[in-house]
Formats: structure tokens, C-alpha cells, sequence
């Protein structure tokens, strides 16, 4: 590899929410979704170029970062995106913050797939609307669609969007053709605008493929709204970026009323940079990550089966967040983490935490080095061996 992951780069210390929010100085943290990794070599240079310069004055946003965002989902992607369609904003949260303002009324509902991304229900809850649960379906090691349930819960003329978490976060599926096809087509009949957040479509593994929801059909494209961001690819969420993709100019145009609402629709001095460097250099890197993920991956699953056979580990088709079922303990999942967090010191998300169909699951953040990661295990493999 010509990328060295391993490199147990100290973070403590680094006001990392991840790292220095524990008030116990030992803890492992294997909680919230960023990576222990120096990000690409080329992104590196290009903010160093930038801190050199010296001036940190008001910041456009140049031609050369709308090509850099078109070629990367053009190339990557097979997504064809107009310059025209993008808005730049400070974070998917925002975006999605600002979607739901743009295209809902409060009191208006919102549809979700649970267990899902927990910022969903924040974002819905902050602009007064209401969520609706189309809780995934958990059956033989697997996640999958109910879509009598969804189509049932679209039908409802106070339901405008749906969040849509492709690929999703925390069951760690890539969602097919097939499946995308048809919610795409539920929503369409019941009018209900698709908002995609697909801020982890660049961390897929072997054997699957992320298509953008909106590149379907152009009456899907019509009908969504694609929030995405270098941020977890090329971890850079604390540079704060991401792009809302939107076809369509009258929901395009009430998104950017939103934004500037919301004032948050400017990005940094850095962003920029960092985002132009990443999807035009940052390409070998990202290949090169995405092996050391699978692999820590691999050895984590095959760690749970042999001392841990107990504890299921769901298929992670995408993201390096591993879900893993814990129901065999017969506790809360507030239970489980309180207990690791507690007697081992190492910290993993509760599966409550992306709403109640999570319960009796953990999730597991294993993007950090091999090392990291195999004492991580040894704390898990402590307390709930068999
Ligand atoms: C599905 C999903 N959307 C959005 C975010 C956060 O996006 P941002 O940091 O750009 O606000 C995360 C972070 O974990 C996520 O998993």
C-alpha cells in the first residue's frame, strides 16, 4: 500500500468531538462517524497552500469546484449533474435542515426508514414537522424494504417527503436498482418529494454498487433532492461541506430561500480547497481506504464469530459503521453501551439512538487502525463472551 493506515495518529488532544469528549482520558472511542486517518496527501497540501496565502478574507466559490463535483459523480458515479443544479452548504445537516424547510410546512409529515441516521429526526423535528416510521425490516441477518408499509404511510396527503438514506446508515445496506425503483415510484404516485442523503456513497465494498437515487429516471430526478459531501470519504467533517443536487428550478429556488434563511449558505476558505483537491486528486487514496475498511471489516466479523457467535454482525455492503446485534444479551442497548463504556472504556453508538426498531443493537465505527480496532474487540470480547 502506498498509504499508510496504520499510522496511530494521536487525536486526543485535537478537540476531536470523537476523541475529547469522553471525561475519562482511556476511553476507545468507536462511536461517532469519522476516521482516525490523515486524510489524502493531496488535500493536505492544498489547505497548506491555502494557510501559506496568509489572507482569510470573504471566499467565492470558483467554476473549478462546481467541475471538480460534476466529474467526480460523473465519473465515479455515472450521475450527470448540471453545475446549475448545485447548492454548497456548510454540512448535510444543514442541507437536509434546509430541504425540509423548503418543501414542508410544520405540522407537514416526513417519512423515515428506521433504524436510520439519528440527525434525520432532529433536522424534521427542528422545522416543526412530523416523522413517519417505515421501520426497515430485520429478517434472516439482512435488512430489507417493507414497501406495503411505505406505500401505505405515503398515501397520507400530509406526508411531503421522505429521507432516504442511500446507502444507509446504520444498517450499512447499499441500496439495489430494484429497491430504489420502487420507492422512487411509490413516492411519485403519492406525490412525495425523495431528498437522498447520500453523503456515503463513495465507501461501498466489493460485489455492490451505489446508484444515485436521482439517476434512475428523469422523473426522478425531477421528483428529489440529493444531498451529498467529500466529508465522510475523505474525512473532512470538521472542514464542513457538502452539495444539495437539485434538477428541478422551482424546488431548487425555495432550497436556496432556505439556505439563506437558514445563513448557511456560504462554505470556508478551506472547504473549497480541501473539496476541489479531493474529488480531483483524491481518487488512489480513497481506493486504497476502502480495502483497509474491508479488511477491518473482515476481521472484526470473523473476530464476533469465533468468541462472540452470539452477537450477529450484519452484512456491511457500505460505510465503516458495523451494526451488530446484541439481542442474544437481553439488555437495552442503553444497557450494552453504558456497561462497555463503563467497564471496558470503549465506546460504541447505542442502537436506540436511530429510533426504537435499533433496540437490542450496537454500532460499531471501525474506521481507525488495525490495532485500535483489535483492542477494541478484546474490550467487547471481555464482557460478553460466552
Ligand atoms: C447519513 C448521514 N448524513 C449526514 C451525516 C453528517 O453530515 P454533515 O457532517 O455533513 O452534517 C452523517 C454523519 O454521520 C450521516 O451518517
Amino acid at each position: 500500500m502506498k498509504y499508510n493506515f496504520d499510522e496511530l495518529v494521536q487525536r486526543r488532544g485535537s478537540n476531536s468531538y470523537k476523541w475529547d469528549t469522553a471525561n475519562v482520558d482511556d476511553v476507545l472511542p468507536m462511536w461517532v462517524a469519522d476516521m482516525d486517518f490523515r486524510t489524502a496527501p493531496a488535500i493536505i497540501h492544498a489547505l497548506e497552500r491555502r494557510v501559506r496565502h496568509g489572507v482569510f478574507g470573504y471566499t467565492k466559490v470558483p467554476q473549478a469546484y462546481f467541475d471538480a463535483t460534476v466529474s467526480w459523480f460523473h465519473n465515479r458515479h455515472h450521475f450527470t449533474i448540471e453545475k446549475d443544479w448545485i447548492l454548497f452548504t456548510s454540512g448535510v445537516v444543514p442541507a437536509l435542515s434546509a430541504v425540509i424547510k423548503a418543501l414542508a410546512e410544520p405540522g407537514d409529515k416526513v417519512l423515515v426508514q428506521t433504524p436510520v441516521y439519528n440527525c434525520f429526526f432532529s433536522s424534521i423535528r427542528n422545522d416543526e414537522c412530523e416523522r413517519i416510521e417505515n421501520d426497515l425490516v430485520y429478517e434472516n441477518g439482512k435488512y430489507s424494504i417493507n414497501f406495503d408499509d411505505l406505500e401505505q404511510k405515503a398515501a397520507d396527503p400530509k406526508v411531503k417527503l421522505m429521507l432516504l438514506c442511500n446507502p444507509h446508515n446504520p444498517v450499512g445496506r447499499v441500496w439495489t436498482k430494484e429497491e430504489l425503483t420502487r420507492i422512487g415510484d411509490i413516492c411519485l404516485r403519492h406525490s412525495v418529494v425523495v431528498v437522498s442523503d447520500e453523503i456515503h456513497c463513495d465507501l461501498v465494498y466489493p460485489g455492490h454498487t451505489h446508484i444515485p437515487f436521482a439517476s434512475i429516471s428523469e422523473e426522478f430526478l425531477q421528483n428529489s433532492v440529493t444531498c451529498t459531501a467529500p466529508s465522510k470519504t475523505f474525512n473532512l467533517a470538521g472542514i464542513q461541506v457538502a452539495n444539495i443536487i437539485a434538477a428541478d428550478e422551482d424546488i431548487r429556488k425555495k432550497i436556496d430561500k432556505a439556505l439563506n434563511v437558514n445563513e448557511v449558505c456560504e462554505i470556508n476558505a478551506f472547504a473549497v480547497e480541501a473539496l476541489i483537491a479531493a474529488y480531483n486528486e483524491g481518487g488512489e487514496w480513497l481506493e486504497e481506504l476502502k480495502v483497509y475498511l474491508y479488511d477491518n471489516y473482515k476481521l472484526l466479523s470473523g473476530y464476533f464469530k469465533e468468541y462472540l457467535p452470539h452477537l450477529p454482525v450484519l452484512p456491511l455492503e457500505a460505510t465503516y459503521l458495523v451494526w451488530v446485534d446484541c439481542s442474544a444479551l437481553k439488555k437495552t442497548s442503553k444497557e450494552i453501551t453504558d456497561q462497555l463504556l463503563h467497564e471496558e472504556k470503549v465506546w460504541v453508538n447505542e442502537g436506540t439512538m436511530y429510533g426504537e426498531a435499533g433496540e437490542g443493537f450496537i454500532r460499531i465505527n471501525i474506521a481507525t487502525q488495525r490495532e485500535r480496532l483489535v483492542k477494541g474487540l478484546k474490550k467487547i470480547r471481555n464482557l460478553y463472551t460466552m
